[in-house]
This record gives structure tokens, sequence and C-alpha cells, in this order.
């Protein structure tokens, strides 16, 4: 239940969420070769939503097998048009259909592609005006921890990469904390920091949204996820699960996606 932080002015029930961001692994075959490795125990969850999130030339090969299920299928990432002349950019018009959900905004693509807030913030508008569920990633450098920047880096982000979003809709929002120095590191983030930006995520958001409408925002933690703290995590009741990646490529997600089914208590 939400309201727990005190940001939350409406009891509302959020529906725990684990995506796993396969990242640049697995093509069309073997996508389908693991997929066909979890898929019977990733169906039998219940209570808990579950993504799957291949690289964009897999998506197909892997709705085909999940589409008798009730898994669900995000994208990795796409262009805010569209379409037309943007060579190797995928629209939400071409995603719409095969997945429901998109990530944006991940700390891999600020950093490789250059992707600033306002370019997330036109793909997450994007993506609420052609119906796909953007899991918004936000997240602060190692640098910017030790320099005590981390609630400026976050306010900052949060208020760039979210902003003018439909608030009655918020709650097809899932926002990723996503600490860049715990991700691909083995060194997750405390309970504690993930507590604290996901409070203050809810409170920036309420901020511009308003209590009742931020109460329906789903909060990820993201950063070295293993079966072994994904319950520690989910515990929170701020965090609403998990964004994972290297776990997310072997039958260990279905054991952080049981735990934290557990953790939630559904
Ligand atoms: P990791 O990656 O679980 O491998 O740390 C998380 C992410 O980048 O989403």
């Amino acid at each position: 239940m939400s309201g727990a932080s005190g940001t939350s002015g409406t009891d509302v029930r959020r529906v725990p969420i684990v995506a796993g961001n396969w990242k640049m692994n697995y093509g069309p075959a073997e996508a389908q070769t693991f997929v066909k490795q979890i898929l019977d125990d990733l169906a039998a969850i219940s209570g808990v939503e579950r993504v799957l999130c291949p690289p964009a030339i897999s998506l197909l090969a892997v709705e085909n097998l999940t589409r008798p299920t009730d898994v669900k299928l995000g994208a990795q990432n796409m262009y805010f048009e569209e379409k037309g002349a943007y060579t190797g950019e995928i629209s939400p018009l071409m995603l719409k259909g095969i997945c429901q959900y998109v990530i944006l905004g991940h700390s891999e693509r600020r950093a490789y592609f250059g992707e600033t807030d306002e370019l997330v913030n036109r793909k997450a508008r994007s993506a609420f005006a052609h119906n796909l569920r953007p899991i918004v990633c936000v997240g602060e450098q190692l640098e910017d921890r030790d320099a005590g920047r981390t609630e400026r880096v976050l306010t900052e982000q949060v208020r760039g990469s979210l902003a003018n979003l439909p608030a009655e809709r918020l709650g097809e929002l899932v926002v990723a904390y996503e600490p860049v120095w715990a991700i691909g590191t083995g060194r997750a983030a405390t309970t504690q920091d993930a507590a604290d930006a996901a409070a203050l995520i809810r409170a920036l958001l309420a901020e511009m949204y308003g209590v009742d409408a931020v109460a329906a925002v789903r909060v990820q933690y993201g950063g070295s996820v293993t079966a072994a703290n994904a319950g520690e995590f989910a515990a929170l009741p701020d965090v609403d699960g998990s964004l994972v990646g290297g776990a997310s490529l072997k039958p260990e997600f279905v054991e952080i996606i049981r735990q934290t089914a557990q953790a939630k208590g559904v």
C-alpha cells in the first residue's frame, strides 16, 4: 500500500513490477531458447507484472512465445517521432501492438548516446501519446554521490525527464531509480539509499502532479539486483519492484520475481 512514505495522499494498491533489461544480448534465436527455458515458471507467478525487454530485433520472436501468457514485453528505447527520415530509429507506432512498455533514458543511453533529460522527456510524452508505458530511468553517478549531489541530480532528472505528463495517467508511469555506480558492478545500493531515492522521486512528482496522482506511480530499484537482494528492495514501501540487467539473462530472473512477490505479500 502506498501512504507509508507520507507523500501519498490516497491509498492505492500498486501492482509490483519486475522488468528484465537484456541490453545488447540475445538475438532472435537465442532469445527464443532462453524464453522457452523460463516461460512456464514466469507465467505461473501471479501478483507481479513481469516484463521482458529484449533488443528490438528480438521482440517479435519473444512475442511469439509470450502471446498466450500475461508476460509483458518492453523495448529498450524508441524515438519520439512516428515515422520519417531517422535512420536506425524505431518509432512508437512500430512498437505498439508488440510491446506494452518501453525503457527510456537508461543511464547507458544517457552516457553513451548523449540522451538528455529534454530528449527523454519528449520520448516519455510520445510514449504516453501512443499508449506505451514508459519505464523512465534516473540515477546519479558515483562522483555525484561522493560529492553529496545525489539529491540535486535526481531532482534535475525527475523535473526534466518527467515534465508535462498526463497527471490522470500516472498509473502508467514507472520510474526506475538506478544509481549508475550500482549498474553491472555487483555493488547494489543499500536499501536505505533506495528508500531515500524512491521517497525523493515520489515527493518531487507530488510537487509536479499532486499527491493523489503520484500514489499510482510505480518506482523500481535497479543496479546489481539478484535473487539474493531483490526481496529486500521489494520490501520497501515506496519501491514496487526492480529493473534487472545481468540477472535477467539467466533463470535467476524468475527467482527475483518470486522474491518480489513474497516480499510484497502477493
Ligand atoms: P544490472 O543492470 O542489473 O546488470 O546492474 C541494471 C540495469 O542497467 O538496468
